[in-house]
Order: structure tokens, then C-alpha cells, then sequence
């Protein structure tokens, strides 16, 4: 019996041959097409770095867009998906209108109703035109990769996906988008990227009970599970009017801006695969637009990137460095030989005075920076910071009455001295960053 079927070494040459000839004249009918896809395909790149689709839908260490990656909530832990163009796990048998009414609409295969961790509500003001090249790019120069979706957590009876039709009457927006009177082209696109293609608002914007959107607090800040995503509207205490278009230029393009603040966290994975791409023109729009947000308050009553001198560090004005204070010890101990022991910072690494983590109206980001530390790639530039907690490889781990003890000490001595933690917090917090 023959094992398996194979042809004498002449058939199979001309076999080969007769494959090869066939795909040659396949190809030499196409060049045109292909060179008009080409620029279609590149745009739908730029797309796509701009509206952070990698971020979410590539697990840690996983195939670029095969999914995977958790998002927690508070009704569960939703995965994102396979949208490679691989036939049976991805997207390969979505058709452009399928693709259209998935990404601007939040309806999947079979009218199965996506849940919002997917930003449909923002995407649903993209273009026609820069959904087009979308669609041409993860058809055409995503490398197809069959892996399994992995189910939800989602609790009863957010689990019944059906209910999402009445969310989306509450707060999905379809009308297209358009440039309003009176606004500059400037400030138009900006609002588009800043609205739909980046969707910052998903993370700066506070959440109504029921999970949408609070419009009345745009971009006013909001907790991203452990994390904390800043007030940058036009606010002068509470928001980033002190911050140059300079400073923002350097931020969302470096993650970096002196003296202001660093991007951690999800905002480092934003700079990462998404803002430090955009063009000149695209970043400069979006402060543009950003300089017209209205100013919404909260109830702080400094700047957080108001507090310290980073000539003269306030421990000795406020005589806080005592050397019986734990948090000292561990600061001396764990953070000082980068920090320097007046926290003033040195070369890349950051003065803790004058840092809008430090000086936040909460403790979230200082926490959660000591816990997993902080990565960040813009150019050829890599910015890490060991981490502090479980996960912790390079360094000491810190236990949660450590991190209370050490956030309390700089928050005294550098930043913002009315926060104060405890080590329930940091337990929480620790709790919060573990999928
Ligand atoms: C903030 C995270 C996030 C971002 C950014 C994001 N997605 Fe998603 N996406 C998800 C999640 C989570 C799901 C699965 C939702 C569910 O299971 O209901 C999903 C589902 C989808 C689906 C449905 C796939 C299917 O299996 O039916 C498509 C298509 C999709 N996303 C495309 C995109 C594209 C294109 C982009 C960029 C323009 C993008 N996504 C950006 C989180 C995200
Ligand atoms: C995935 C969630 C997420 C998205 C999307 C996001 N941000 Fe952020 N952003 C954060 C978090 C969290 C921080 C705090 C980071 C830190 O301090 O380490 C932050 C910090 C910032 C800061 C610095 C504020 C300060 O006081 O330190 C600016 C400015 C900013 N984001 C602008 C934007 C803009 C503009 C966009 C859209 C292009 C955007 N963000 C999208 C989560 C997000
Ligand atoms: C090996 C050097 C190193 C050590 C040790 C170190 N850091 Fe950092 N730290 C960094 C770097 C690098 C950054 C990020 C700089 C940037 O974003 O440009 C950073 C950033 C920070 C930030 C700002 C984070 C944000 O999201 O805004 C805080 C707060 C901070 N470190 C606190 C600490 C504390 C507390 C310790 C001690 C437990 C510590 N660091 C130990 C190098 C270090």
C-alpha cells in the first residue's frame, strides 16, 4: 500500500512550472491594480497606527492582531479578537460592508452585538474614505494567523449581548462626521483624530453608571483599572493649560514632556504604537483642537505639576526626610540611585517634583507606576523603569505596607502632600493590575 502520494521528480517539476507560469500571468495582468492598492494599502497603515487598532487586538508576546489581549471591566474580563484575514478564526470571510458595520457600528458576524471595549462609539465617525484603506490593509498586509478567540467573562446579564442594542440607542452617535461652523480646517481634523481615529476620550472621559460616555465631564479624567487617565481639558487648575504646545508635542510624540509628565502604563502603549507615528501636521492638529476643549473643573486647588522646586526640594522646607521614616528608607533604598536623593531627577530620568503623578489629586499612577514600572519605545529611544511589585525581576519587591509607606513619603516631600494611601490601597491597586 503506498503511504502517501507523490510523483516521480519530472511530474513534479512540471507541475511546479505549470503553477509557477500560472501565477506569473496572474500577476503580470494586476500591476496596475496592485500599484493603486499599494498607496490605498500604506494609507489604511497610517489608518490604523492612528485609531491604535494593535494595541488592543495583540496579546503581550502574540501575532500581530490575532487577539487575545484582556480587557478588564467591571462586569468581566472581554478578550479581543482574531481580525487577521484568516478564514475561519479572523476576519478573511467579512465582507467590506461586514468590516464597515463591525468597526463603525459594533455588530460582528451574525449580528452579534460587540461589546463598546471595542471603540465602535468613536470609530463611528471615521470616514468612508480612511475606512476604505482600512479594509485594504488588513486584507491585503496582515499576515493571516488561525488562533482561536478566547471566551468572555462577562457577568450575567451584561452577558446577554442583545442589550447592547438599547446602550447603542443611548450612546452610539452614528451621523458621519463633519467639520463644524465657524472652526478652522486645523481644528476639524483635529477633533477627528482626537475624537474618532485616537479615541482619547475612551480613557480621559468619566463613565455614566451605565458605562457611556459622561459628555457633560469630556476628557475631565477617568480611572483606567489601576490607572488613572488625567483631566486634559482647558482647565487651568485641573486640566493642562500650563503645558506648552511644546510640552504636549513632546509628550505624545516621546512620552516625555520636562517637568510636566511621563507617559506609563496605557498611555505609554498609546505613544508606543500610535501617537509618536503620527505626522507633524496630525500632532500639531490635535493640540490645536485640544486648546478648545472646554475647561472642566474638579475640586483640586493646585496644578499637579505645580508642586516642588526642583532647585530646592521642599523635604528640607517641610522637614519630612527624617530618617526614621520607612518611606525614606525604602525611597534611599529602592528609587533614589535614579531619582537622586532630593527626587530632582537626572538626564532620563524624571524629577519626581513637578511631575503631574506625583502631584495628582489621586495616588493611582504613583501606585501603579512603583507596581509594574514603566515601558516605553518612541524611535529608537527605550525608556524603562524596573517594577516594584509581583512581577518584579530586577529589583526588591515591594510588599503593599512598603508601597503605602514609600507613595506616602514622596507625596509629602515632592508632590502633592492632601493624598495619602494606605496599604489596603496599594492591595487593591496590586489586584487591579493582575489579569
Ligand atoms: C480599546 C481596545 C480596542 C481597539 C483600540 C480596537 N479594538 Fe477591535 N475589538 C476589541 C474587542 C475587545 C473586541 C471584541 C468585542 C466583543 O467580544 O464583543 C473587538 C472586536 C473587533 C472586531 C469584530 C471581530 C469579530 O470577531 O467579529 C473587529 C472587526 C475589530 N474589532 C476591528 C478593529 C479595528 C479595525 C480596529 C482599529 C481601527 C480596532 N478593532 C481597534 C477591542 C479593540
Ligand atoms: C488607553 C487609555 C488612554 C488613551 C486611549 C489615551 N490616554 Fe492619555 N493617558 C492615559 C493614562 C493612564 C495617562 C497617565 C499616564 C501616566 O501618568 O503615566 C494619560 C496621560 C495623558 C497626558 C498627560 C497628562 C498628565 O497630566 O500627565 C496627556 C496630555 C494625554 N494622556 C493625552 C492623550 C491624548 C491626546 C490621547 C489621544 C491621542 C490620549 N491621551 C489617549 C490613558 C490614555
Ligand atoms: C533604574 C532607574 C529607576 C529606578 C530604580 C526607579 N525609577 Fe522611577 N523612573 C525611571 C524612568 C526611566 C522613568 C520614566 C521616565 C520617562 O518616562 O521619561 C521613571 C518614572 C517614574 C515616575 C513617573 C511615572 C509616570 O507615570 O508619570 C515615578 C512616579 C517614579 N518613576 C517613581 C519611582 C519610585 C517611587 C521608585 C522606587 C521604588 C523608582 N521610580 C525607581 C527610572 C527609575
Amino acid at each position: 500500500m503506498m503511504r502517501k502520494t507523490s510523483f516521480p521528480r519530472s511530474t513534479r517539476a512540471t507541475l511546479y512550472l505549470v503553477a509557477y507560469s500560472g501565477v506569473a500571468a496572474l500577476m503580470a495582468t494586476l500591476p496596475d491594480a496592485r500599484a493603486e492598492d499599494a498607496g490605498l494599502v500604506e494609507k489604511g497603515r497610517y489608518i490604523a497606527t492612528a485609531a491604535d487598532c494593535f494595541a488592543c487586538h495583540t496579546s503581550p508576546g502574540g501575532k500581530p492582531f490575532a487577539g487575545g489581549y484582556p480587557i478588564t471591566t467591571p462586569v468581566g474580563t472581554i478578550y479581543s479578537t482574531n481580525i487577521t484575514p484568516a478564514p475561519r478564526t479572523g476576519i478573511g470571510n467579512y465582507t467590506k460592508a461586514e468590516f464597515f458595520d463591525a468597526v463603525r457600528r459594533g455588530v460582528g458576524h451574525g449580528n452579534k452585538r460587540l461589546y463598546p471595549a471595542m471603540p465602535y462609539t468613536s470609530y463611528a465617525g471615521v470616514t468612508d474614505s480612511d475606512m476604505e484603506a482600512l479594509y485594504a490593509f488588513f486584507n491585503s498586509a496582515v499576515a493571516p494567523v488561525e488562533q482561536e478567540n478566547k471566551p468572555d467573562t462577562v457577568r450575567f446579564p451584561f452577558n446577554i449581548r442583545s442589550g447592547l442594542v438599547l446602550w447603542n440607542w443611548l450612546y452610539l452617535d452614528t451621523r458621519p462626521f463633519q467639520a463644524q461652523p465657524r472652526e478652522t480646517p486645523q481644528i476639524t481634523h483635529g477633533r477627528y483624530l482626537v475624537n474618532h481615529l485616537e479615541h482619547c476620550g475612551t480613557c480621559h472621559t468619566p463613565r455614566t453608571i451605565f458605562m457611556g460616555p459622561a459628555s457633560m465631564r469630556y476628557l475631565a479624567g477617568s480611572s483606567v483599572g489601576a490607572w488613572y487617565a488625567p483631566n486634559i481639558t482647558t482647565d487651568k487648575v485641573a486640566g493642562i493649560a500650563d503645558w506648552t504646545d511644546d510640552d504636549l508635542r513632546n509628550y505624545l510624540k516621546t512620552g516625555h514632556a520636562l517637568n510636566k509628565g511621563q507617559a506609563a502604563g496605557p498611555m505609554a502603549e498609546v505613544v508606543t504604537n500610535s501617537t509618536q507615528f503620527l505626522t507633524s501636521n496630525d500632532v500639531n492638529a490635535m493640540i490645536a483642537y485640544l486648546r478648545e476643549v472646554p475647561a472642566v473643573a474638579s475640586d483640586e486647588k493646585r496644578s499637579r505639576t505645580s508642586y516642588g522646586t526642583a532647585d530646592r526640594p521642599e523635604d528640607a522646607a517641610r522637614g519630612q526626610a527624617s530618617p526614621e521614616d520607612r518611606g525614606w528608607k525604602i525611597f534611599s533604598g529602592s528609587c533614589a540611585s535614579c531619582h537622586q536623593a532630593e527626587g530632582q531627577g537626572i538626564n532620563a530620568y524624571p524629577s519626581l517634583t513637578h511631575n503631574s503623578t506625583t502631584g495628582s489629586p489621586n495616588a493611582r499612577n504613583l501606585v501603579a507606576t512603583i507596581l509594574t514600572g514603566v515601558e516605553r519605545r518612541s524611535g529608537d529611544n527605550s525608556v524603562f523603569m524596573p517594577a516594584f511589585g509581583s512581577g518584579a525581576l530586577w529589583v526588591n519587591r515591594l510588599s503593599d505596607q512598603d508601597i503605602a509607606d514609600l507613595s506616602n513619603f514622596i507625596l509629602k516631600t515632592f508632590g502633592n502632600p492632601s493624598v495619602q494611601v494606605d496599604a489596603s490601597y496599594v492591595a487593591k491597586q496590586r489586584a487591579a493590575l493582575t489579569p
